[in-house]
């Protein structure tokens, strides 16, 4: 299965990191000859396509990972066939939007994230079609969705890696005010974000009791919770989660 990748830039760069760590062969990709494309086919020898049209003649899969208002254009006019499949990464653009263009391919969204570039994305994907798996797999956690609205709600998750990011920093940079080494306050807050998260997915008990657990009357984890809570954390989430979903769907 051959993948040609048009849009290479922030997005797809981490992708292809995650591809050749996870050991795909680069002549088995094709990039398009903008943004970061040249640099990495003289780098890792992956194939340069001389425009879009020939990138998608020499391959099976297309990613799409172009800006979103760009998303429509790029593909339209292009040679598709009906045995490919474009999976568009380009947040917010719809699949009806995208089949204007795209002839007899079909059309699959994905939205992976920079951590694919560690094999560490959860990329969700609607719909899955078997041709996509391998690439996505190569990347991360592959997580099918059952509808288009489903899958714009989930891609608020692609804003949250960016917001807890933010906590992280917020946490290093106190950590370090308060005489910690700044490499050290950097490395237990991340690695404090990491065991949270696996705990929450990999254990099977309720959500509510994990955190209960943890939260011993009067204790250190139930003090401060109960201060951010006062600050309002938890609405100011809900509302940015909801304000992004509003985006997405351009309703906002
Ligand atoms: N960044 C993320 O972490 C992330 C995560 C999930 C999804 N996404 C989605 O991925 C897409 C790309 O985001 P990004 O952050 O990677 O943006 P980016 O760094 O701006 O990359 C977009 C690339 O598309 C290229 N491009 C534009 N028109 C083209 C054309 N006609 N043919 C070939 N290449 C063309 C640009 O090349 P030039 O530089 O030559 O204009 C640029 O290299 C967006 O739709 C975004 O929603 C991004």
């Amino acid at each position: 299965m051959k993948l040609g990748i048009i849009g290479v830039g922030h997005l797809a760069s981490s992708v292809l990191k995650g591809l050749l760590h996870a050991g795909v062969a680069p002549h088995t990709i094709c990039l398009s000859p903008r943004g970061h494309g040249p640099d990495l086919a003289a780098q890792h020898g992956f194939n340069l396509a001389t425009d879009n049209a020939s990138l998608v003649a020499e391959s099976d899969v297309v990613l799409l990972a172009v800006r979103p208002a760009d998303a429509a254009d790029v593909i339209n006019g292009l040679p598709w066939r009906a045995e490919h499949v474009i999976m568009s990464a380009c947040a917010g653009v719809t699949i009806e939007r995208l089949a204007l263009g795209a002839g007899p391919a079909r059309v699959v969204r994905i939205m992976p994230i920079t951590a694919s570039e560690l094999g560490a994305s959860p990329t969700i994907v609607y719909p899955m079609l078997p041709e996509c798996r391998s690439f996505l797999e190569a990347i991360g956690t592959v997580i099918a969705l059952d509808s288009e609205d489903q899958f714009e709600a989930a891609t608020v998750s692609a804003a949250v890696y960016g917001w807890a990011q933010a906590l992280i920093r917020t946490g290093a940079e106190w950590g370090a005010r308060n005489g910690l080494d700044p490499v050290v306050a950097r490395q237990l807050m991340a690695r404090t974000f990491v065991a949270s998260g696996r705990i929450q997915g990999e254990q099977n008990a309720p959500m509510d009791d994990i955190l209960a657990s943890l939260c011993t009357p009067g204790g250190i984890t139930e003090t401060g919770l109960r201060s951010i809570e006062r600050n309002g954390v938890p609405d100011a989430w809900t509302d940015a989660c909801d304000l992004v979903l509003r985006k997405l769907r351009g309703t906002d």
